[in-house]
């Protein structure tokens, strides 16, 4: 049989630095090695999107639009990849479809040439707008599947997201493993079913290493006709990250897949990050213990990131003998809500419920704004109904939602925020800024004010 050519899309500027160092990484440190990088003949390079954007703003004190065109300029052969969470875009709630809109026209513009695009309740009609203003732009769009187990996951409802997906004018198919729960043989079937279907769209693969399945996953899902796969250069790899690329490379090249990777570069790549990761290692910013092997998350199907969310709550609420009681009640609490797979926000709204419920020894009693919107249905369609009874208590006489969310959304957001913000804001970039992180971008307004003013004065003085 004819072996398939197999892509890559380096993930080390954003989900692998996202997974091991809390997306600390400086444009100041990834500057040197963006020229090389660009050589290295990647189908991808993830860069933006996912949490860089708070995080530039909240604690990097950088204009992410900024950090993006400056990649772009720097490597202007490769194409530039973000994620993007459908109708919440880069936040935590949904936005009204305009935004969305504006967003990603801005996105594109700035410089990113794919838009993988996912929701967490796996309902297409929050990625619909998303996906129709990408392949507006010209740009492409990756429809996603978040990966997760239940009965109403099945092959069948799989493939028929993806077909939907499809219709809607994705140019590729990903399936994303953000928990790294994906079993190889669970792989190899879903690749399978999805290649059945649609024989013809590019598939990618993304995973973590978290519970040591990464690799093996990913050779079945390439035996089953994957075609690219998501992998982190290798001193950033493994744990919570991804696999290694230098490792794929090695081993498909042998298997007789075509990769177009050049080896000198990515290990040139390797040689410049080394130092990097030791030195996050030293001053506490990479935990070791994130680069291990963790097989909790296959018994409780919880994320990583999710079982620190865990941690540092019942640490806070000084109930860490709660923790294992908290385990337990993650999967039940997901049943209730419907099967949501577990990754933002979802993760965050049934992680919240299952300590909240723990810790007051009796189940919904104490239910937040979050979850509350959840069960009105302001995140969309859940994959399964979520228990009527507790939908009911939960909700406490209001009634579900009948229309779709976004629809119910103010249309002014846009001008309103701009004419608020005035002269703070100087271009739409800054505007689309404050409406997703309102208090991190006014601080970081300041802060950038204050900091020109510093320079301007500076130089008076010189002169
Ligand atoms: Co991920």
């Amino acid at each position: 049989m004819k072996k398939q050519k197999i892509g890559f899309t380096e993930t080390v500027l954003r989900d692998s630095s996202q997974s091991l160092i809390a997306t600390r990484l400086p444009y100041s440190k990834m500057e040197p090695i963006l020229e090389t990088m660009d050589k290295a003949g990647y189908y991808s390079c993830e860069v933006w999107g996912g949490a860089t954007f708070d995080v530039c703003l909240r604690f990097l004190g950088e204009d992410p639009w900024e950090r993006l065109r400056k990649i772009r300029e720097h490597m202007p052969n490769t194409k530039l990849q973000m994620l993007l969470r459908g109708q919440n875009i880069l936040g935590y709630k949904h936005y009204p479809d305009d935004i969305v809109r504006r967003f990603v026209r801005k996105s594109v513009e700035n410089g990113i040439d794919i838009i993988r695009i996912f929701d967490a309740l796996n309902d297409t009609q929050n990625l619909k707008v998303a996906i129709e203003e990408t392949v507006k732009c010209g740009a492409m769009a990756s429809g996603t599947i978040s990966y997760t187990t239940s009965p109403v996951h099945t092959l069948a409802k799989n493939v028929e997201t993806v077909n939907e997906l499809v219709k809607m004018g994705v140019s590729s198919i990903c399936i994303k493993d953000m928990a790294g729960i994906c079993t190889p043989q669970s792989m190899y079937d879903l690749v399978s079913a999805i290649k059945d279907a649609q024989p013809d769209m590019p598939l990618v693969m993304h995973t973590h290493c978290t519970t040591g399945m990464a690799y093996m996953t990913y050779l079945k899902g390439i035996e089953a006709g994957a075609d690219v796969i998501d992998t982190a250069i290798s001193p950033f790899s493994g744990g919570t990250s991804q696999p290694a690329t230098e490792t794929f490379f090695e081993a498909l090249s042998e298997m007789g897949y075509p990769v177009s990777l050049n080896k000198e570069v990515i290990y040139k790549m390797a040689d410049y990050f080394k130092p990097i990761r030791n030195d996050y290692i030293k001053d506490g910013t990479l935990n070791p213990i994130s680069m291990g092997t963790d097989t909790q998350c296959l018994n409780y199907q919880i994320p990583g990131g999710m079982l620190s969310n865990l941690l540092s709550q019942l640490k806070t609420l000084n109930a860490l003998d709660k923790f294992e009681d908290a385990l337990k009640e993650t999967p039940l609490v997901r049943k209730d809500m419907g099967y949501p797979p577990l990754v933002t926000p979802t993760s965050q709204i049934v992680g919240t419920q299952a300590v909240a419920n723990v810790m007051a020894g009796q189940r919904y009693k104490n239910v937040n704004d979050q979850i509350k919107a959840y069960c009105r249905g302001e995140y969309g369609h859940t994959p399964a109904p979520i228990d009527p009874e507790i939908q009911k208590q939960i909700l406490a006489g209001e009634e579900p939602l009948k229309v779709r969310y976004a629809d119910t959304l103010p249309t002014d957001t846009y001008e309103k925020t701009k004419e608020a913000l005035g002269e703070t804001a100087r271009c739409e970039e800054d505007v689309l800024s404050y409406i997703a992180f309102p208090q991190v971008a006014e601080k970081f307004f300041e802060e950038r004010k204050a900091n020109e003013e510093k320079v301007v004065k500076y130089s008076i003085t010189e002169a």
